[in-house]
């Protein structure tokens, strides 16, 4: 499964999948959107993959935002259908279902750090820079930045970046807890894969309900998240899954999940 603008290359249960536009270093334009969107939607459907890498090609950028060349052209109802189809791309990566890790290599900034944001887990290159740079032209994040940057490094830093427009190291986005890891380039996209990997032999269903409880749990009332998250541990509780890595703990032996 690869297309113009895209690159998606299978190992075992792992999918990796480059944005491949270097020239413009990974600028998303509306057909790197509908690609991605495409792409991510038969990941989602497929069994055989339970975790995928996302990441740029060349040693730039991850992706240095929406491609400005369209924003240009757009008035305000194209502008606004602009910003959903990317809200819905980001909606689709954050809710498929199985972890998503960003391997961040280089500048992720606008829509690229919005994609970023709607990884399950960042890490990312020494010399990456992230930021919502879109008040520099005027603009502001248009693909969920202004909602999901805040409820990760909260509103004071999420504010300074988004007004202030200049983007931040990778040490100071692993302070501010925006990636979680910061490793040297050459060795990041191995590392990322590494860790994807451990996270797809693990139980598919056990990761799941956690991506659920987490993801639609932190856009309700906590009396309401805390049913939801009791609905989910019913459910995994009973699942096959449950049952091998609970009577493996109890017979000293390694589980063997099946993801169900
Ligand atoms: N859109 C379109 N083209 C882009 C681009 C973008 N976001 N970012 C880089 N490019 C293009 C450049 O125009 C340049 O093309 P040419 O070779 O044809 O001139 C090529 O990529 C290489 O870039 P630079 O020569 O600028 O590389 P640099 O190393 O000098 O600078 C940079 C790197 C600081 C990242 C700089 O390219 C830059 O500031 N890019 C724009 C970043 C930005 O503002 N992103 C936010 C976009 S708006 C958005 O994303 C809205 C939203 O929320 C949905």
């Amino acid at each position: 499964m690869s297309s113009q603008f895209l690159r998606v290359d299978r190992d075992g249960a792992v999918a990796t999948v480059t944005i491949d536009r270097p020239e413009r270093l990974n600028a998303l334009d509306t057909g790197a959107v509908a690609e991605l969107g495409r792409a991510f939607a038969e990941l989602g459907r497929d069994d055989e993959i339970r975790a995928v890498v996302l990441t740029g090609a060349g040693e730039k950028a991850f992706v240095a935002g929406a491609d400005i060349s369209e924003l240009a052209e757009l008035d305000a109802p194209g502008a606004e259908r602009y910003a959903a189809a990317g809200q819905g791309l980001m909606w689709s990566i954050e809710n498929l279902g199985k972890p998503v890790v960003a391997a961040i290599g280089g500048y992720a900034l606008g829509g690229g750090l919005e994609l970023a944001l709607a990884c399950t887990v960042r890490w990312a290159a020494a010399e990456a820079k992230l930021g919502l740079p879109e008040t520099n032209l005027g603009l502001i994040p248009g693909f969920g930045g202004t909602q999901r940057l805040p409820r990760l490094v909260g509103r004071g830093r999420a504010l300074e970046m988004i007004l202030g427009g200049k983007p931040i190291g990778a040490d100071e986005a692993l302070a501010w807890g925006l990636v979680t890891r910061v490793l040297p380039r050459e060795e990041l996209l191995d590392a990322v894969q590494a860790f994807a990997a451990k996270l797809a032999a693990r139980s598919g269903m056990a990761l799941r309900s956690a991506l659920k409880a987490v993801g639609e749990g932190s856009n309700m009332t906590l009396d309401a998240s805390m049913r939801l998250e009791a609905a989910l541990f019913g459910v995994t509780c009973a699942s096959a899954d449950a049952a091998e890595g609970c009577q493996a703990f109890l017979e000293k032996r390694d589980a063997e999940f099946r993801h169900r």
